[in-house]
C-alpha cells in the first residue's frame, strides 16, 4: 500500500500570478460557461493559472484528464478530457500525449501509469488518496484467496496497483454487473466496497464475498436526508452513486457511475435533481444544463479537492509529481485493468 503520509505535498508557495486585461480577454469564454458556477469576484484568481496552463501543456505535449469530481474551473477550464474512473482508464489507454497529468485521486493516475507505463503520468498532489483504496492490501486479498481457494478475485479500480496486481480482473461502478457475470462462475470474491458490492449482489444471481471498504464521502449520505430532499422539492429526482448505503440507494430514481448521473441528466432533462454523491459533479453537470434545477447537498472528498488550479500549474512547470509502480507489480495489475476494459469492448461500449 502507498505511505501516502510521506509524500511530498504538491504545496510548494507559488507567486500569485496577475489578472491581466490580456488574460481576462483570454479567459472570456470559458468564464462565460461557468458564471452560474463561479462567482465573479473568484474569476482574477483563477483565470491566470488556466491562461498558463493552457500555454504550459501545449509546451509540454501534455493532455490533462480531469475526473467529475474536480472543481469547476479545473474540468471546464483546464481538463482536455474527463469523465468517471471507467472513462480515464479508456482515455489513459488511448492517447498519443506524452505526459498525462491527471486530476483526481491516485488509483486514477496509477491506473493511468499501468496502461501507459513508458509515458510521464504526473498527480498534481501526491496525497489525494481514497479510503476504499486505503481499507486493502494485497496481503489482505492472498490471505482471502487462501480462504476462499479457486473463488476469483473481482477488485474495484478504487485500490492500489499491489492490490490490483493480485486480481483477476477490475471493475468500476460503471460495469461492475457485466464484469461479475462476465466470469460465468457462481461466486466471487469482490473487493474492497462493500455498498457497491451489495449493489452489485442486488443485480445479479451470482454470490459476492464482500470486505468492509467504504467510501468516506458516500458513506456519510442517509436514507432520512434523501426523504428530506423529496419533501421539499416536489417532484425532485434522486440519482446516486453505488458507493452509497443500501437503504440510501432503495430512496434513488436511479442508481449509477458519475458519467451514468451525467448520461441521465442528459438523455431525460428532469426539471429538478439532486446528485447523491460528491459536491463538484452538480455544478459540472450544471453548466451543461442550465435549464435544470439542481438540489446540491454537500459532501466533499478531501482528497480529490486537493488538486487545484496552482498545483497543476505548478505540476507542469515542474514535471512533479511523476507516478511510479514497480514493474512487476504493473505488469500483473495492468493484466486485471485490461481485462476489464475487454468487457466493455466485448459489449460495443
Ligand atoms: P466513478 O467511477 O463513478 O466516477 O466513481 C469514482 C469515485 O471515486 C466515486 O467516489
Ligand atoms: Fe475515494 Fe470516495 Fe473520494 Fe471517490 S469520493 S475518491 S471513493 S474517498
Amino acid at each position: 500500500m502507498h505511505d501516502l503520509s510521506t509524500a511530498p505535498t504538491g504545496s510548494t508557495p507559488l507567486p500569485l500570478l496577475e489578472y491581466t486585461p490580456q488574460v481576462a480577454a483570454q479567459t472570456a469564454a470559458v468564464y462565460q460557461r461557468l458564471d452560474q458556477v463561479i462567482p465573479e469576484i473568484e474569476w482574477p484568481v483563477h483565470a491566470p493559472y488556466i491562461a498558463e496552463i493552457e500555454r504550459l501543456k501545449k509546451e509540454r505535449g501534455a493532455i490533462i484528464l480531469a475526473h467529475n469530481y474536480q472543481t469547476p474551473e479545473i474540468f471546464h477550464g483546464v481538463a482536455d478530457l474527463s469523465g468517471d474512473s471507467l472513462a480515464l482508464a479508456r482515455l489513459a489507454s488511448e492517447t498519443d500525449a506524452e505526459t498525462i497529468v491527471l486530476c483526481g485521486v491516485h488509483f486514477m493516475a496509477e491506473t493511468a501509469k499501468i496502461l501507459n507505463p513508458e509515458k510521464t503520468v504526473l498527480i498534481p498532489d501526491l496525497r489525494a488518496g481514497c479510503s476504499l483504496a486505503e481499507s486493502i492490501t494485497g496481503a489482505d486479498v492472498r490471505l482471502l484467496r487462501e480462504r476462499y481457494p479457486g473463488v476469483p478475485v473481482v477488485t474495484y479500480v478504487n485500490t492500489s496497483a499491489e492490490v490490483k496486481a493480485e486480481t483477476d480482473i477490475c471493475c468500476t461502478s460503471a460495469n461492475a454487473v457485466e464484469v461479475v457475470e462476465s466470469l460465468g462462475v457462481e461466486r466471487v470474491i469482490f473487493l474492497p466496497d462493500e455498498y457497491l458490492g451489495q449493489y452489485v449482489a442486488s443485480q445479479t444471481d451470482v454470490e459476492l464475498i464482500l470486505w468492509q471498504g467504504h467510501c468516506e464521502v458516500h458513506e456519510r449520505f442517509t436514507a432520512a436526508e434523501v426523504r428530506a430532499y423529496r419533501a421539499g422539492n416536489e417532484g425532485v429526482i434522486v440519482l446516486a452513486h453505488p458507493e452509497c448505503p443500501q437503504d440510501v440507494l432503495a430512496e434513488a430514481d436511479y442508481v449509477g457511475s458519475t458519467s451514468g448521473m451525467i448520461g441521465f441528466v442528459g438523455d431525460r432533462q428532469p426539471n429538478k435533481v439532486v446528485m447523491i454523491t460528491e459536491c463538484s459533479m452538480s455544478d459540472n453537470v450544471a453548466v451543461e444544463h442550465p435549464d435544470v434545477e439542481f438540489v446540491r447537498p454537500c459532501n466533499l472528498c478531501p482528497h480529490m479537492k486537493r488538486i487545484t488550479l496552482p498545483k497543476i500549474l505548478h505540476s507542469l512547470q515542474t514535471m512533479n509529481y511523476p507516478v511510479e509502480v514497480d514493474p512487476s507489480v504493473s505488469a500483473r495489475a495492468r493484466r486485471s485493468v485490461e481485462r476489464m476494459l475487454e468487457v466493455g469492448r466485448g459489449a460495443g461500449r
